[in-house]
């Protein structure tokens, strides 16, 4: 239920890089709720504009391309002139880049954009708000990094490299940005389900399409604690800690939102062992190892 005016974030002025859809627009939505005045800095005027229209007067859109400083610079002027402050920074926006399983397939192009919004824009990002939030005593930056960033893996090379800059930047600002009260904090979310997260179907009919989606949303449980797929509000769920008050003596952190995925590989062999034995000898209890 929205707590609006007595919500967490009430009075609040935050910043939601990519707020517009996904991950983003999940986050504008729960901190609207809780009484923040939120602006959207996306590149999708369609779902920032409708957004902003759905959601009210606490919310609204502004054109911002991340990987551009000039549009950056543009962003921070506005809020200046039309809220005086920014007390929440919410780097989200971010792109994965062509989706080449070979790092030897990669574009130079490619790597470059990807590096230039999800890493050098959050960064300069960082730096506009923190110059701010300095100057008001204090503030909350919350940085989307990824399990990509935790864990090499196949493809998306450039991605999780950013990430992983995100991840020991996020670390390297909180120890120098501490003193003034700005905490820096990371959230690692696992696969969520937004037009980032699911997995291209080109090519395939109606039912491969279906039947692959189903053995990939078999395969995440089976690798994760928590038996159901994340979606963009648990993720906000933890943008909001982070943002807020509850986390007040937080700073540095990298919290995965993630299902337990994270916790240890021995869970997923445990898990994957456990389905084998299950299928050859279904009637044995947990305890058959
Ligand atoms: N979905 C997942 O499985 C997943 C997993 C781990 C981490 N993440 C991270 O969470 C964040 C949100 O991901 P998502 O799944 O919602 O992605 P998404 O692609 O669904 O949405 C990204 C949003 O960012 C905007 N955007 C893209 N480039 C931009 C730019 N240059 N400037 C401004 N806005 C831009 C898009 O218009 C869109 O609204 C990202 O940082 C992503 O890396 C997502």
């Amino acid at each position: 239920m929205a707590a609006g005016d007595s919500g967490e974030l009430a009075g609040r002025i935050a910043i939601v890089t990519g707020g517009a859809t996904g991950i983003g627009r999940a986050i504008t939505e729960l901190f609207s709720e809780q009484g923040a005045r939120v602006v959207i800095a996306d590149i999708d005027g369609e779902h920032g504009e409708a957004l902003a229209a759905e959601l009210g007067e606490r919310v609204c859109y502004r054109p911002t391309d991340v990987g551009d400083r000039a549009d950056l610079d543009a962003l921070f002027a506005f809020v200046d002139s039309q809220f005086g402050a920014v007390d929440v920074l919410v780097n989200n926006a971010a792109i994965t880049g062509a989706f080449s399983a070979r790092f030897l397939d990669d574009d130079m192009a490619d790597f470059e954009r990807v590096m230039q919004v999800n890493l050098a824009g959050l960064m300069y990002a960082s730096q506009q708000a923190a110059r701010r939030m300095r100057d008001r005593g204090g503030g909350s930056i919350v940085n989307l990094a990824s399990i990509a960033a935790l864990n090499p893996g196949y493809a998306i090379a450039s991605y999780r490299a950013a990430k992983a800059g995100v991840i020991n930047f996020t670390r390297s600002l909180a120890i120098d940005l501490g003193e003034y009260g700005i905490r820096v904090n990371a959230i690692a979310p696992g696969s969520i389900p937004t037009s980032m997260g699911r997995v291209s179907t080109e090519g395939l009919n109606e039912d491969q399409a279906a039947a692959m989606q189903a053995e990939l949303d078999e395969a995440w449980l089976i690798s994760q604690p928590i038996k159901r797929r994340g979606t963009p509000r648990d993720v906000a769920q933890a943008a909001l800690f982070f943002a807020g008050e509850r986390s007040a003596y937080v700073t540095g952190q990298v919290l995965a939102v993630d299902g337990g995925g994270s916790a240890g590989e021995a869970i997923n062999r445990t898990a994957l062992l456990a389905r084998v034995r299950a299928k050859y000898f279904p009637g044995e209890g947990e305890e058959g190892a």
